[in-house]
């Protein structure tokens, strides 16, 4: 397998922003999640997106952009996305708005949906490949469709092989889950999916904001809504009290009152089959590291992953989200 990974440097910066200008995939580092990248003009490119990642055509992509001025000539940029973007721009925002006839986004991009999502992401070497290649990126995260999100250069290798074209590498991905997404389509703002912009930051914005997470059928807003998302392939067991003979689990804050069958303190588990998100109960760190313990959880063997439960407000209402999709339990 011929994977080129490339630490990020001016060099490689300017070999990936070639490859972006020639239709050719590259997979780049964001502030959420890694993304696989293709000019968002070009429907051979975007369409070698689809291939790579195995993705039903009818999801859409997200459209990057190194500015809200940018933004503004893909699509209709309201007040609402105006003052939005002046509070979280760059950042782990994407707006959904009507798309404007002659942006020269391919169709492929928003499924033939009337609407694009949009964002400006805030990591250096996202925001310097973006200015480099001077094209509109489309990339939705870089794993094979239905998988687990990658925050570091060897998920995506190990999601996607020689597919993912060139891996440009800069660490892991500080936020580690993908933006919260706002659509601003029509008069109702809506959250479609929640992340490190919080329904609660929304909502001092905007005032009225509307949670979209679950739809009901014929009322879908987002099609990646419809599709099982981010799972491992051990089954998730949610808002473990304990943990059963044979199971691993995925901790948050203390382990000092967790009991397990096999070990009679959770603690005790073999380093394989025990996780921490945030031994002090922090979201922030939790989110950072929830893809990775999941991936590493993934590969102990495990009948089972035992996930402890975790506050539902704040960031907890997008890690909630995460792994009740990754347990199967929104299909
Ligand atoms: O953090 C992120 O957003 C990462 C990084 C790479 O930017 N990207 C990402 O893309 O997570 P993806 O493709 O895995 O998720 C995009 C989500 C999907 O659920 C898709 O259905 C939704 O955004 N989406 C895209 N365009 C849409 C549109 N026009 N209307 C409604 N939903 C849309
Ligand atoms: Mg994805």
């Amino acid at each position: 397998m011929s994977i080129l990974i490339r630490q990020a440097s001016p060099e490689s910066l300017q070999i990936a922003a070639q490859r972006l200008r020639a239709g050719q995939l590259v997979a780049f580092p964001t502030e959420t999640v890694y993304g696989l990248g293709a000019d968002a003009r070009c429907d051979q490119a975007v369409a070698q997106i689809f291939a790579a990642k195995n993705r039903p055509a009818i999801n859409p992509l997200i459209v990057h952009v190194a500015s809200a001025k940018q933004a503004a000539q893909l699509v209709d940029f309201d007040d609402r996305a105006q003052r939005l973007a002046a509070q979280f721009w760059p950042g782990p925002l994407t707006l959904v708005l009507p798309a404007r006839a002659g942006g020269g986004v391919s169709s492929l991009v928003s499924a033939g949906l009337p609407t694009l999502a949009i964002r400006v992401p805030a990591h250096p070497v996202a925001q310097a490949l973006l200015k480099e290649a001077a094209v509109p990126i489309a990339a939705p995260s870089a794993n094979a469709s239905g998988t687990l999100s990658p925050t570091s250069a060897q998920h995506v290798a190990k999601s996607l092989g020689d597919k993912a074209g060139m891996i440009l590498a800069a660490g892991r991905a500080a936020v580690g889950l993908e933006s919260t997404v706002l659509d601003l389509s029509d008069a109702q703002a809506r959250l479609l999916r929640p992340g490190a912009v919080t329904l609660e930051d929304l909502r001092d914005l905007l005032g009225d904001v509307a949670l979209s997470l679950h739809p009901e059928q014929g009322q879908v807003r987002s099609p990646g809504q419809l599709l099982q998302h981010y799972a491992p392939r051990t089954p998730l067991r949610l808002n473990a009290v304990d943990v059963k003979k044979g199971e691993a689990l995925l901790a948050f804050g203390s382990l000092r009152f967790m009991a397990c069958q096999e070990t009679g303190f959770a603690r005790d588990l073999p380093e394989e089959r025990l996780q921490n998100l945030s031994a002090t109960g922090d979201l922030l760190e939790a989110s950072s590291n929830l893809f990775d313990m999941l991936h590493k959880l993934d590969s102990a063997g495990a009948t089972a992953i035992a996930v402890m439960p975790l506050p539902k407000i704040g960031l907890g209402l997008a890690l909630n989200d995460r792994l009740s999709r990754a347990a199967g339990d929104m299909l």
